[in-house]
């Protein structure tokens, strides 16, 4: 068997990345914590509760378990209702949590990036219409420049939104996340003012800082016909135009095109520093026009794809270097903004990252301007309405005892980190199976 190392660019960023509810716990003023109360929304009726314990203090061994481990970048989220918790009210105990957290981090060599709006919003927001009333563009905008008023001395990456094109979807579509709309509609508008707050947000972040890097994280799903009629291929291309192009498209040319709807958002243009990219999957697209509720399409997974515990994810790293492909077009400096599978036994998780990683490789060695990449995450969290059914730390979490546990995965990740690369040997140690396809016989 031939043996050899995928060596990454030097000065390469390697991180996890969290976002705020799902791992500090005890959230009062949240759309989430509220949402969670409700009967019905999450699995098994779970709720967030003290997740991973980070505002009671937590975050400083996790910190060092990353430190300890070679990660030298870690991606989080603040929370706009901890720091507004009511409109007329900026908590100043919040946002010197938040900056000792970012000083936690450079005194442990870790880069942070830091994203200033990740699922979730104060209640009073939501009380006022949330992302369907055009007003959030300001108040988002007054957060944001609170925000990195007090915290721009620790970081100098900025995520404004974390996947839009999720957000949109689960919240306003599929009714999966608060405030549980089924309204295209409202949908189209959210993604409108989302557009908008993310430009006057990039604005905002310059005019303090003018040396920040400023970015979104977009869920990139890599959609394929699932057979030959020509329907299904339409219906990919249009999966495609909305969910994946709809939002960065508008920032290269201020058209803002949802297909059957357009509009221009001329000050969009040009507000992207960097291109963040989550990458866990993709789908096959099939029409169908019984499933009105689903768009007249069903989505399915490649039979021989390899399945995660709950199958969420199948493992298709060819869409990991695809994602990259596209995100090229933009023509500026990409980070894989998450990127993970759910197992919370381990088994599928070390050939899962060395098969993105080797083709996230493939795509930097053709020249792609790749400057990072943040694991989703560094121990299990509170995942959304899908509660604790789905564990994607590397290290695990039980959640009585807040114990966290050694998965192997964490030893590789290190080994990665450290070598700045992927080996055949870590291959063989770490997941043999995957050895011919990663280094094939010559
Ligand atoms: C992403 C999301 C993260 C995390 C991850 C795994 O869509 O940004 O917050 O939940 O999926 O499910």
């Amino acid at each position: 068997m031939p043996e050899g190392t995928y060596y990454f660019p030097e000065g390469f960023l390697w991180g996890t990345a969290t976002a705020a509810h799902q791992v500090e716990g005890r959230n009062p003023n949240n759309t989430w914590t509220a949402w969670e109360q409700e009967e019905g929304r999450i699995i098994n009726g779970q709720t967030s509760g003290l997740a991973c314990d980070w505002w009671g203090g937590r975050w400083r061994e996790d910190f060092d378990r990353a430190q300890a481990t070679f990660q030298n970048a870690h991606r989080l989220s603040i929370a706009w209702s901890r720091i507004q918790p009511t409109p007329d009210r900026w908590e100043e105990t919040a946002l010197d949590y938040y900056r000792e957290m970012l000083i936690g981090l450079h005194s442990r060599n870790i880069v942070p990036m830091v994203t200033l709006h990740h699922f979730s919003e104060p209640l009073w927001v939501a009380e006022l219409g949330g992302w369907e009333n055009p007003d959030i563009i300001d108040l988002f905008a007054a957060f944001v420049e609170k925000a990195v008023e007090a915290l721009s001395p620790y970081c100098k990456l900025w995520v404004t939104i974390n996947e839009p094109d999720v957000f949109a979807l689960s919240a306003y579509v599929e009714g999966l996340f608060p405030p549980g709309k089924k309204d295209l509609k409202a949908a189209y508008q959210v993604m409108n003012h989302m557009v908008r707050a993310h430009a006057k947000a990039y604005a905002v972040i310059h005019e303090i800082q003018p040396e920040a890097q400023v970015g979104l994280a977009y869920h990139y799903r890599h959609f394929r016909p699932a057979g030959w009629l020509p329907m299904d291929r339409w219906m990919a291309g249009l999966f495609h135009t909305i969910f994946n192009n709809l939002f960065p498209r508008t920032l290269k040319d201020g058209v803002f095109n949802a297909v059957v709807k357009k509009d221009r958002i001329p000050e969009a243009i040009g507000t992207q520093d960097f291109i963040g990219l989550n990458y866990y999957s993709s789908d096959l697209i099939r029409f169908n026009l019984l499933a009105k509720s689903r768009m007249f399409t069903t989505m399915s997974f490649p039979k021989d794809a390899l399945l995660s515990e709950n199958g969420f994810i199948a493992s298709q790293p060819a869409g990991m270097e695809a994602c990259v492909r596209w995100g090229r077009q933009f023509g500026k400096p990409i980070y894989i903004t998450e990127n993970g599978v759910e197992d919370s036994t381990d088994e599928m998780r070390p050939r899962y990252i060395l098969e993105h990683l080797q083709a996230l490789w493939r795509a930097i060695n053709d020249n792609a301007p790749v400057l990072g990449y943040f694991h989703w995450s560094l121990v299990d969290n509170f995942e959304w309405e899908r509660g604790w059914t789905q564990r994607f730390g590397l290290w695990g979490l039980d959640l009585e005892t807040q114990k966290r546990i050694r998965r192997p995965s964490v030893d590789l990740y290190a080994e990665i980190c450290r070598l700045n690369g992927i080996s055949s040997e870590m291959v063989e140690r770490y997941a043999p199976a995957a050895l011919p396809e990663l280094f094939p016989p010559a």
